[in-house]
């Protein structure tokens, strides 16, 4: 049995008297896929700010690949193969979908980004832009500018330029959120066609699309890990059926 990669051993998140995240117990495989439920306020993303460092853990452990990382910077997690996808905002509307990918490739600022340099990606570099882009279904697009692609697009791109730092783990927080049905159909698409070997977590509101896409599935619930199971039986619990779903559901 191999170890896993990712572990948290009863991690606590507290904000004051609040418990966003409670003796949380979580492991994750290399290349195995996760996905986490629950409803508003359920500690989420909270979870996520433990594993990246963006809000270390109050108690308990976070190892990553045997290291115990729980008080470890961001930076470091991020080097040692941990990624989460950016936020819209932190796009560069101005610039091409290529641009965005060579800055996040480089990780630097616009302002060091001199387009009157023959700064365009090569080698290794063009190889990491060219391999996101292809991930995210964005080759034909690379030229267009942000301003100019669908949000839809906009959100393959966050995806893309996480996938830029080679990680081993990625955290996909509602990469679906604000999508038309058929963007999400295309976002299903290219997070099923990620590498094998990349572990992923999602939290997703649309159980259909999350049950889809995933080995197993964690149901928070007040800071506390509620069920763990395989798609089917999370479908089935009454538990979950009652408080992710708010009613029974009659299939
Ligand atoms: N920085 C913070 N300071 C104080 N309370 C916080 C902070 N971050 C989150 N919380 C609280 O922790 C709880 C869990 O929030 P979290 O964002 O993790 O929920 P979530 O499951 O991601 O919800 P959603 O589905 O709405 O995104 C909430 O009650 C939230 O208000
Ligand atoms: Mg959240």
């Amino acid at each position: 049995m191999t170890l896993p990669l990712l572990q948290l051993n009863s991690v606590g998140v507290h904000f004051g008297a609040l418990k966003a995240v409670d003796r949380a117990t979580l492991h994750l495989r290399a290349g195995e896929r996760v996905a986490i439920l629950g409803p508003n306020g359920a500690g989420k993303t909270t979870l996520f700010n433990a594993i990246t460092g963006m809000t270390p853990a109050t108690c308990g452990t976070v190892l990553f690949d045997g290291h115990d990382i729980t008080r470890a910077s961001p930076e470091s997690r991020a080097q040692r193969g941990i990624a989460r996808t950016f936020q819209i905002t932190n796009l560069f509307f101005g610039l091409s979908i290529e641009d965005n990918l060579l800055l996040a490739t480089r990780g630097l600022s616009p302002a060091k980004f001199s387009m009157w340099r023959t700064d365009r990606a090569q080698g290794a570099e063009k190889e990491i832009v060219d391999s996101a882009l292809a991930k995210c279904h964005l080759a034909s697009k690379r030229s267009l500018l942000v301003k100019e692609i669908s949000y839809g697009e906009q959100r393959q791109l966050e995806l893309a330029m996480s996938l830029t730092s080679s990680p081993r783990v990625l955290l996909l927080d509602e990469p679906a959120a604000g999508l038309s049905p058929a963007e999400r159909v295309v976002m299903a698409q290219v997070i099923r066609g990620l590498p094998s070997t990349l572990a992923l977590i999602l939290i997703e509101h649309d159980i259909d699309l999350a049950l889809g896409l995933v080995d197993r599935v964690i149901c928070m619930f007040q800071g506390t890990v509620l069920v763990e199971g395989t798609p089917d039986e999370i479908r089935r619990n009454p538990q979950v059926q009652e408080i992710y779903l708010g009613k029974p559901r009659h299939a």
